[in-house]
């Protein structure tokens, strides 16, 4: 199959978009400030950063590198490069992780759906089905969840420029003016500045904790959509021309940035919450965190707000599903590649017969929550993100050849052979981040 057919970004503002909005989603606005309340504040926010840096950012590259290289989906690309073969199956378990990730996501998603709707049902007049929609028991979950199916199926239908790059670049900067409004406004609340203080200020005693280390690289690997082959796929579709170190630098600093942002907004917000009569400690005396954390707390901060409230918050949970979607476009991506590359479909139809099954995935998820929903998220997210990650390391740093792989950074960026970069990346990729990923996952069994 000739690449044309595969499709390519038009521009590079479209492939850092498309990157950036898979790396920024529900993990950054959702998830880190869920985290950073549950494993106390400040200290989880440095380990985080640091681990993004220190691991995710050369993985990052290392896909980048990777997926421009063979112009191909995960399994495509193992089948490529030299010595690639006995790594097939770490493709195809990519592929199917991702599935199984965009199966749970679109429920959390989903519920962003429900509590975008619920103040417009209010408002409206319609007080039971305002109730009902955020009542996340399984039917609405259901519903909500397939609905945020159905729109990522028709943006991937409809391609790499004309789906994922047409909306990510109008979606992805909607998405930082909204945050900021909001993170400036919550700022002035009363309260907001002890909040702030529990954010940025550290307490070492608890970056001891074995289950940090673990919950932290966890976020780092999900947040920028690491391991499974999202950020390998996006590049594939991206010209010889682009300088990918400065991307996935700006790649970076962009998912990481937003994840500050947004805990800037939900941490403080729960404190002014607490100011206007929220509960946000639990009776242990710590905060309030879990999966619910924003759908409790913002919601009430918002209608402690009056008709001002009832703006924001329509406004947040658009934002939300914005974030989500870009990410969702991205998972889908992965295995509808394989599809068009490997078996020579059509990408209308790949899209729509695996948005399907992993809509049935989600599905049963979403009808044995209790059961299902938080092993899912733990064993893909925890753990075989990070053990794909461990496998890309091995494949980039000791099993290609060093000639390939410095010849495909160097298109678009000859100057790199004697740059920093190139002296310290080949060591975080041998050693660094495939010791520090082992030493965690193994710390976790234990
Ligand atoms: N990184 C996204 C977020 O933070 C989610 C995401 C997109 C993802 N593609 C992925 C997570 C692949 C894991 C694997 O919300």
């Amino acid at each position: 199959m000739s690449d044309s057919s595969r499709g390519e970004f038009s521009s590079s503002f479209g492939f850092i978009m498309a990157a950036a909005g898979s790396a920024i989603g529900l993990g950054n606005i959702w998830g880190f400030p869920t985290q950073t309340a549950q494993n106390g504040g400040a200290a989880f926010v440095l380990l985080y950063l640091i681990l993004a840096f220190v691991v995710g950012y050369p993985i990052l590259l290392a896909e980048f590198t990777i997926g421009r290289h063979a112009q191909s989906n995960p399994v495509g690309t193992y089948q490529k490069i030299k010595g690639g073969k006995r790594f097939v199956p770490v493709g195809f378990l990519g592929i199917t992780t991702v599935g199984f990730i965009l199966s749970f996501y679109s429920i959390i998603a989903g519920t962003m759906v429900a509590y975008f709707i619920n103040p417009i049902l209010k408002l409206m007049g319609l007080h039971q089905a305002s109730a009902w929609v955020i009542s996340q028991g399984a039917s609405s979950n259901i519903l909500f969840a397939s609905i945020f199916f159905f729109f990522t199926i028709l943006i991937v239908a409809a391609g790499v420029k004309n789906g994922i790059e047409k909306w990510s670049t109008r979606l992805m900067p909607t998405l930082l003016v909204i945050l900021v409004v909001l993170v400036v406004y919550v700022l002035t609340l009363d309260g907001a500045m002890e909040g702030l203080k529990v954010y940025l200020l550290p307490d070492f005693t608890k970056v001891m904790h074995t289950q940090l280390f673990t919950s932290a690289l966890g976020q780092a690997f999900f947040s920028l959509s690491l391991g499974v082959g999202s950020m390998l796929v996006l590049a594939s579709y991206t010209s010889k021309k682009e300088n990918i170190v400065r991307l996935g630098w700006l790649v970076t600093l962009s998912d990481v940035s937003i994840a500050f942002l947004a805990g800037l907004l939900i941490i403080p917000a729960m404190y002014a919450a607490a100011a206007s009569g929220t509960q946000i400690f639990d009776e242990t005396g710590s905060l309030i965190s879990g999966p619910n954390l924003v759908f409790q707390v913002l919601p009430a901060l918002f209608d402690t707000m009056g008709p001002i409230g009832i703006g924001l918050s329509i406004i947040f949970f658009f934002l939300m599903i914005i974030a989500a979607l870009t990410s969702t476009i991205s998972m889908l991506e992965v295995p509808v590649a394989y599809a068009v590359d490997n078996r020579g479909m059509s990408r209308e139809k790949a899209s729509i017969i695996i948005g399907v099954v992993f809509w049935a995935v989600s599905m049963i998820i979403a009808l044995n929550f209790d059961l299902l929903f938080n092993f899912v998220v733990s064993a893909t997210t925890q753990f075989i993100q990070p053990l794909l990650g461990l496998f890309i390391c091995i494949f980039v740093g000791w099993v290609m050849n060093r000639n390939t792989l410095i010849e495909e950074i160097k298109q678009g960026n000859p100057e790199v052979a004697n740059s920093l970069f190139m002296k310290i990346w080949p060591f975080f990729i041998r050693y660094i981040s495939p010791i520090l990923i082992f030493i965690i996952l193994a710390q976790a069994f234990l």
